[in-house]
């Protein structure tokens, strides 16, 4: 059976790129967490995907109740034994974001680094459900996601590539208007070895992804363009913050 592209691609030297272009953003990136979606001390937050736990490790090393959740066993097997080796207590998942068995368990919860928008509309749309399920009565949700068509595309490049670490990256991007999708062709090259990979994310607007948060139980839209809390305008990439609502 052809795998989907989301399992094959968080592999190789993917991992390496990873690591070295979000490590100096994450402590940065918990602090916005905390503030915005206003967390009391202790209270359970819920990371997915979580990737190899950098803001669930962070988050937890400042007293939160942490749960990560990701598909990828090699980053969860990362994960725990970082958890480990700092002595922290986290509730790691291996399981598929769209299918998440909590029901009202958390006060807030996250997904960044546009892990959004790997499936069709309707397997977007059960994530979303499936994290407000999740969330306790207003509690809130932030989703960061740079294939918003009003960041994405203003700079449209077709092509770029460039070093991160000792890997060499180029993107080849096609943006699918009929699909609302942008397709990327990945190459990483370190040394003689190269690796392709292929992506695909739904890209949706605006208002598209307010109405489809609102739909499964989301309302009190927040849209912020940094770290530093500025409102959210053309070309930057959103913060997205929701609260669900009580009924
Ligand atoms: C770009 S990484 C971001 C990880 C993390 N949020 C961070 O900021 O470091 C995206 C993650 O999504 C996970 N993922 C992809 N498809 C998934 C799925 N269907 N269910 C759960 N996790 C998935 C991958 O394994 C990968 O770790």
């Amino acid at each position: 059976m052809p795998q989907e592209w989301w399992e094959r691609f968080f592999s190789g030297l993917w991992l390496d790129v990873q690591r070295e272009l979000r490590a100096d953003r994450t402590p940065a990136e918990a602090d916005f967490i905390e503030q915005v979606l206003r967390l009391r001390p202790g209270a359970a937050v819920l990371d997915v995907p979580c990737g190899e736990g950098r803001l669930t490790l962070e988050l937890a090393a400042r007293g939160y109740q942490m749960t990560g959740v990701d598909i990828t066993e090699a980053v969860l097997a990362e994960a725990r034994q970082k958890a480990a080796g700092r002595g922290l207590q986290i509730a790691w998942h291996r399981r598929d974001m769209r299918d998440l068995p909590w029901k009202e368990a958390f006060a807030g919860a996250f997904c960044v680094w546009t892990s959004f928008g790997y499936f069709d509309d309707a397997g977007n749309e059960a994530f979303l459900r499936a994290v407000s399920a999740a969330l306790r009565p207003g509690a809130r949700f932030l989703l960061e996601f740079q294939a918003l068509a009003e960041t994405l595309l203003p700079r449209f490049q077709e092509r770029s590539w460039g070093p991160v670490g000792d890997v060499l990256v180029l993107e080849e991007r096609r943006y699918d208007h009929a699909r609302s999708r942008v397709d990327v062709e990945w190459t990483f090259v370190r040394g003689g070895r190269i690796e392709k990979k292929s992506s695909s994310i739904r890209v949706y607007t605006y208002r598209e992804l307010c109405e489809l948060l609102a739909r499964v139980g989301f309302a009190e839209f927040e849209a912020y363009g940094s770290l530093e809390g500025e409102p959210f305008r053309l070309g930057q990439r959103l913060y997205l913050v929701a609260a669900k609502t009580a009924g």
